[in-house]
């Protein structure tokens, strides 16, 4: 029997309005017990994984408030009001919420949200501002450097007082500014002028650092991101003889501490610029035994030296819409153990029942409770390939 949903008051003033967050009226457990349930759901109704096949694995968890390490906040000029808005939209509606803090938004961010309104109300441009991505780093040890970024997307040329403005709140704040005049490729660095322009992350238990630009794709959630990173290497059981592929890398958050266990690690990417990021990440790391490789993994070469290759372990972490059209490259690869990282479970259990047809089994599975408070599930699956050609969990 499942304990009922337990509901308790939202801790955040605009929690009715505010599209940042959908669940703060639910406690912790209901929140975990609610993904975990639509996990298994799905896993039954569109893979055909009945729940008794596989364990379900312990949540991930990690602070349920001051999570969000990146987020993108709207900005909008209201005449009526006579102000400039800056917040998550609204629930309903293209309104943007009319907020004073947030407690989601991580420390060093969450504390940007008034401060920033008076900025952008004492810019000429307010009115061509639309959006600001705010990034949250970590510090690095003794060495002074910012910590955050901005990514300020503006409509029309700023003058030069805006410019100075925008640097002024930059220094105030102990921040990077970064100003977007265009597409994603024309964002830039006002401020500092000099330095490399990264922020960074740190995953103790491989002593490694990542660095990340602040336009870059990054788990959202620092704790959860560590001890998901954790998870990933043990259901793996990763050891020093193995050649592990990571499909989506990204800036190689699971390839890099993999690679400080294996012999030899490949990842695989759509982007160019994350493909960079992580053979940067793996010359300052001092790891030799990476190959990183730009590719469409839903349109690869299959004779491309990465795909005929043989691995022992793969890991997948895909956007939404999955990673069906990798699934006869895992099946080909020798591998016989696969992670799955999934951020819909809709693509995940599509994706469980066309490798169950194939030979590879779900072990376990689980929620990583990477948005805390919202309806987006994370979670990770544990595949085996069955010993000889039997046929897999999900009959079609
Ligand atoms: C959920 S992210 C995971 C990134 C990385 N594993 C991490 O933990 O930071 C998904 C990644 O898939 C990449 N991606 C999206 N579409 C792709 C495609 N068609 N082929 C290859 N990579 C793609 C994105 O650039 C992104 O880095």
């Amino acid at each position: 029997m499942t304990a009922a949903p337990e509901s308790v008051s939202p801790r955040c003033a605009v929690f009715e309005v505010c599209g940042g967050c959908s669940r703060q009226n639910l406690d912790g457990g209901s929140q975990l017990r609610e993904k975990q349930s639509v996990l298994q759901r799905r896993l039954l109704e569109v893979g055909g994984i009945a729940a008794e096949t596989y364990a379900l694995l312990p949540p991930v968890t990690g602070p349920a408030w001051n999570y969000r390490r990146k987020a993108r906040l709207a900005v909008r000029m209201v005449r009526r009001k006579g102000c400039v808005l800056v917040g998550f939209r609204e629930k309903r509606g293209n309104y943007v919420t009319v907020m004073e803090a947030c407690e989601v938004l991580a420390h060093g961010l969450a504390e940007l949200i008034r401060p920033l309104r008076v900025l952008l109300d004492g810019l000429e441009a307010r009115e061509t501002i639309p959006q600001i991505e705010v990034t949250a780093g970590e510090a690095q040890g003794r060495a002074f450097s910012p910590t955050a970024a901005l990514v300020v997307r503006h409509l029309r040329p700023l003058n030069p007082g805006d410019l100075n403005r925008l640097t002024e709140f930059a220094v105030q704040w102990s921040l990077q500014m970064y100003l977007q005049p265009a597409g994603v490729d024309s964002v830039f660095r006002l401020y500092p002028r000099q330095g490399p322009d990264r922020l960074y992350y740190h995953l103790p238990q491989f002593g490694l650092r990542l660095a990340f630009h602040p336009m870059d794709f990054l788990q959202i959630n620092a704790a959860v991101n560590r001890r998901a990173v954790r998870l990933v290497t043990d259901l793996l059981e990763l050891e020093p003889r193995d050649r592990v592929l990571d499909l989506f890398c990204g800036l190689g958050n699971f390839s890099l501490p993999a690679a400080t266990i294996c012999e030899r690690v490949t990842g695989v990417e759509g982007s160019a610029d994350m493909v960079a990021r992580a053979e940067e990440n793996a010359r300052a790391n001092g790891l030799q035994n990476t190959r990183f490789v730009t590719a469409d993994l839903y349109r690869w070469n299959t004779d491309a030296p990465w795909a005929v290759e043989e691995y022992t372990k793969i890991l997948i972490d895909p956007p939404r819409s999955g990673a069906l059209e990798t699934i006869p490259l895992i099946v080909a690869s020798g591998a016989n153990k696969l992670v799955y990282v999934s951020c819909n479970p809709e693509t995940l259990a599509r994706d469980a029942r066309e490798l169950a047809r194939r030979g590879f089994n779900l072990k376990s599975a689980g929620v990583m409770d990477m948005f805390p408070h919202t309806s987006h599930i994370e979670s990770v699956a544990l595949f085996e390939r069955l010993p000889t050609q039997q046929s897999g969990q999900s009959r079609t």
